[in-house]
């Protein structure tokens, strides 16, 4: 089978991510800043008479951890399109996987943009941008961040997505662990442990005056994760991680989204390799190097 059509989508980090009291949809109400990071999925499209999805991953990854067939976000993303468009969007996709499997960095929901896009091309729906978003928010928290990438605040759930400006390059060395993290038990975690969180979240405009400076140090103290704590007490370890990685020469560390990969702020590409080969040398079997911002999901081919 060959596929036409390939469309790549970015892993995600919160440089901020204020988080206030649960509301009573169960969902905490967000002050982020997203940025975009160049760790991809590839999701390649072909014809077919029917939805169909595949799936490889990356070495590091644990093709079990996965969800086949209509569990998973692509399969979910096409039928949410076919719903919206009145009608049946048959499709073979190819799904390649190197974002880190609950990881804190929407792995899921980079994907499940990229369907929309792919599904959006592939059948020439021009789905306006407005629908693609709202779709995009019904399937995920991330996902209309998924779809926007770069850098961009995200309030409400973290589905209300404005861009901010953003020329930065900022390197980052991430590492992912072999086990995952689920991201509502790392909500559920926050409310134990944040009884008295507030309604409003922690803002992100300190995070937003550290990025305009284009300083690589004062983003790296700006940068804030209300679901760190949390996160730390299920996976001790993180903090330990975090502590080595420092040591080692990044700026700074924290834990990416709800955990548990963590990331490293570093002060340039050649700060990022060094710090990233010194974690490999301390016995972290994957230790990823990345840069950001990058683009939101988009054609590659
Ligand atoms: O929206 P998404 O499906 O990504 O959310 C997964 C889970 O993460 C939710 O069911 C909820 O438990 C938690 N969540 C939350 N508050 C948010 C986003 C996600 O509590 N703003």
């Amino acid at each position: 089978m060959t596929h036409d059509l390939t469309v790549r989508a970015p892993a995600k980090i919160n440089l901020h991510l204020g988080v206030g009291r649960v509301r009573d949809d169960g969902f905490h109400p967000l002050d982020t800043v997203y940025q975009a990071l160049s760790i991809y999925d590839d999701l390649s499209v072909g014809s077919a008479a029917e939805v169909r999805l595949s799936i490889s991953v990356a070495d590091y990854i644990d093709r079990a951890g996965v969800p086949d067939g209509e569990d998973n976000l692509v399969s979910r993303a096409v039928a949410a399109m076919a719903r919206h468009h009145g009608r049946e969007l048959p499709v073979d996709l190819v799904l390649d996987k190197s974002i880190p499997l609950a990881g804190g960095m929407a792995g899921g929901s980079a994907d499940a943009a990229a369907a929309l896009l792919a599904v959006d091309r592939w059948h020439d729906l021009r789905t306006s941008d407005d629908a693609l978003l709202a779709l995009a928010a019904g399937l995920g928290s991330d996902v209309p961040f998924s779809l926007v990438g770069g850098t961009a605040r995200g309030v409400g759930r973290g589905e209300v997505v404005v861009p901010v400006e953003d020329t930065g390059a900022w390197w980052w060395v991430a590492v992912p662990s072999t086990e995952g993290l689920s991201t509502p038990t790392v909500y559920r975690h926050f409310d134990t442990m944040r009884p008295d969180a507030p309604e409003v979240p922690a803002s992100a405009e300190p995070l937003l005056e550290a990025l305009a400076s284009g300083e690589p140090v004062r983003l790296a103290r700006a940068l804030h994760n209300d679901l760190q704590e949390p996160a730390i007490d299920l996976r001790p370890e993180l903090g330990d991680l975090i502590v080595r990685g420092e040591a080692e020469g990044a700026l700074r560390g924290i834990v990416s989204g709800s955990g548990p990969t963590v990331v490293f702020l570093c002060d340039s590409a050649d700060g990022a390799t060094a710090t990233g080969r010194a974690l490999a040398g301390a016995g972290h079997d994957v230790v990823l190097t990345a840069t950001g911002p990058v683009a939101g999901v988009h054609v590659v081919s």
